[in-house]
């Protein structure tokens, strides 16, 4: 199976030098959904960050669709569409200004921009909100608006942290859809949680990171597997993430 992201032997301190992601290795296939899962504080997000360019990588490398996302950004950032753990994104525009300044960097066609926009903000309920300013948005409008904003372009790999938390229900069930939508084209879903059901309820494929430090890797008949039988997953989430 082809891997569609790579990460090779990445290690991350902060200053202080803690180290919040240690000699991490993983591939990420093509086509699926694939749950980055860990505690609070595990790591999750500085791996996405360096997933996506946004903070350097101490040591090793990270590779999506082939290009590597320090020595070639653009190309690489062009692969991907990101929706942040905290979407606060261009608060002083307008959401319908935000969807069309994403449409124009990644060159979307107009005569398909305004009925995708139409259609995305309507299943998520921002359609009539969409010139407010962001920074009148709810946490949960500025996550659709964002999520919207990558649904427009498209991108082959789909890079999410921690996308439920902060939505209703409503929203969250909408986008858990969307996401296997995007992934039942052949395209790749990516996402942090802390949350165990979640992972259960979407993932074709897990990783476990607890201190920086891969836990497990493997889909979740595997993951029962590993351990003995009977055990609830709750129960092996705790083991495996439990500070000695
Ligand atoms: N900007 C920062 N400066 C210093 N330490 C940080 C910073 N961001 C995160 N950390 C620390 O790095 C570790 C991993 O954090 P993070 O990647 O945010 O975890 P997660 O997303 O899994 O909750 C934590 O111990 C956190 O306190
Ligand atoms: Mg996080």
């Amino acid at each position: 199976m082809i891997k569609v992201i790579t990460i090779n032997n990445v290690t991350k301190h902060y200053p202080g030098n803690k180290r919040a992601v240690n000699n991490l290795n993983l591939s990420i296939p093509d086509g699926e959904i694939f749950g980055f899962l860990g505690p609070n504080g595990a790591g999750k997000s500085t791996t996405i960050k360096m997933i996506t360019g946004i903070l350097p990588i101490d040591e090793g490398s990270i590779i999506i669709n082939g290009n590597d996302i320090v020595k070639e950004p653009l190309a690489t950032k062009k692969k991907f569409g990101y929706v942040p753990d905290r979407p606060d994104v261009f608060l002083r525009l307008r959401g319908i200004e935000y969807l069309n300044f994403i449409g124009d960097i990644y060159d979307v066609p107009k005569e398909i921009r305004e009925e995708k926009i139409e259609r995305l903000t309507k299943e998520f309920g921002i359609y009539h909100d969409l010139n407010d300013h962001i920074h009148t948005y709810s946490h949960g409008m500025r996550q659709k608006i964002v999520v919207s904003g990558v649904l427009l372009h498209d991108p082959d790999v789909w890079i999410l942290d921690e996308p439920l938390s902060g939505l209703d229900p409503k929203s969250s069930y909408t986008l858990k859809q969307m996401m296997r939508e995007h992934a039942a084209r052949g395209k790749t879903v990516f996402f942090s949680t802390h949350v165990l059901e979640v992972v259960e309820q979407l993932c074709d494929e897990v990783a476990i990171i607890n201190n920086g430090k891969l836990e497990f890797h493997g889909n979740m008949d595997e993951m029962r597997d590993q351990f003995k039988s009977g055990e609830t997953l709750e129960h092996i989430f705790l083991e495996l993430t439990s500070n000695e």
